[in-house]
């Protein structure tokens, strides 16, 4: 190893995954290890938060040890401690939180307190892509779903966001509708490629007033598929939940889709990043690429690998590169912030 990288030990604990990496210069991911929560949580059909801390407890220990082990490395090769503050369930955050605090004080070592939301956006640094600005930024995860302007200066600037549900939310929620498990989004992806997109025509929340265009609605989706759902019911009507999940899946993404590519028409975009769990989504990645195809080569598009899109601790690791750079630590007096919004301009 190069005596000139900076090595970065990143935890994340802010839902259901227990995860902790390395990575070399904000770039280079030396061990990423995911404990994911999933089994625990399904027979309730969401993430618990009483669950999900202790479980994290009994995992963060021996999976700092794991992401050490992998690469061969010491405490003591380590540059800097990172990790999530926020945001997230407060008991989750709090057992990273108080980890990461332990280990920077014993081991004398930064500690850097790491923004959930735009550690999505670093997982694409972790890709080896060259990123050129303007960029227009999709995140969208289980908790949000958020439509950022990123210019070459690190400015950030909120474009839209979801007035209601989050579209990994809505996943999630009509995955239950259908008694399908948890989490819903990869079983809804899943379940939608036998069937239909255009079987149902469900509503779209295009909000186009001038101050709302690059904002998101999904609650109403919900309660069409809800109600669409509770009538084929009562006329005792053949139901194809195929059909049904990719009528639902066409609805979300087409809006996801329209507003991404109108954001970066509107501000030039050359570069539009797309980040979070539902990333992952198959027919998300499909639908963008096609519709993003045309302002190639002008304009790139970049999905993360799926396993970048979803939470983990690389991603964490390599947004506290630039903060160490900038010798931005936090004190170890550091809490976790559950409601913090991403760092805008
Ligand atoms: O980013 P993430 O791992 O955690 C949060 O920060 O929220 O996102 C989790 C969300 C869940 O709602 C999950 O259902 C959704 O991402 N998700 C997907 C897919 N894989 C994960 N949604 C749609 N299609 C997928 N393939
Ligand atoms: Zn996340």
């Amino acid at each position: 190893m190069p005596a000139e990288q900076v090595l970065i030990l990143g935890l994340e604990t802010s839902c259901d995954e227990t995860a902790a990496a390395v990575v070399a210069d904000g770039r280079q991911i030396l061990s990423s290890v995911v404990s994911s929560q999933v089994e625990l949580h399904a027979r309730f059909g969401g993430v618990v938060p009483e669950i999900a801390s202790r479980q994290h407890l009994l995992l963060i220990n021996s999976l700092l040890d794991d992401a050490l082990e992998q690469v061969n490395l010491k405490f003591s090769d380590l540059h800097a401690i990172a990790v999530t503050h926020g945001p997230g369930l407060v008991g989750a955050l709090l057992v990273g939180v108080a980890t990461a605090k332990a280990l920077a004080y014993a081991l004398r070592l930064p500690l850097i307190a790491v923004n959930h939301l735009e550690a999505h956006l670093y997982a694409h640094n972790l890709t080896g892509i060259n990123i050129v600005y303007p960029a227009v930024t999709l995140i969208v995860s289980g908790g949000h779903t958020e439509l950022l302007l990123l210019e070459e200066d690190g400015s950030i600037t909120r474009l839209g966001r979801t007035r209601d549900d989050a579209a990994g939310e809505a996943f999630d929620k009509v995955a239950r509708l259908f008694e399908l498990g948890y989490p819903g989004g990869p079983l809804i992806d899943r379940l939608a490629k036998n069937g239909n997109p255009a079987a149902i025509d469900f509503p779209r929340a295009w909000l186009n007033d001038d101050n709302a265009r690059f904002d998101f609605s999904f609650s109403g989706l919900k309660t069409a598929v809800i109600n669409h759902l509770y009538h084929a019911r009562r006329l005792n009507e053949t139901i194809n939940l195929s059909d049904l999940a990719a009528s639902f899946q066409e609805a979300l993404v087409e809006v996801l889709v329209e507003k991404t590519a109108a954001a970066a028409d509107k501000y030039g975009a050359k570069t539009v990043l797309v980040a979070g769990g539902v990333a992952s989504n198959s027919y998300l990645r499909l639908r963008m690429e096609q519709r993003l195809s045309k302002a190639r080569p002008v304009l790139q598009l970049y999905f993360p690998p799926p396993e970048l899109c979803t939470d983990n601790a690389a991603m964490i690791a390599a947004a506290a590169f630039p903060l160490y750079k900038k010798k931005a630590f936090a004190p170890l007096n550091l809490n976790a912030h559950p409601g913090l919004e991403i760092g805008l301009s």
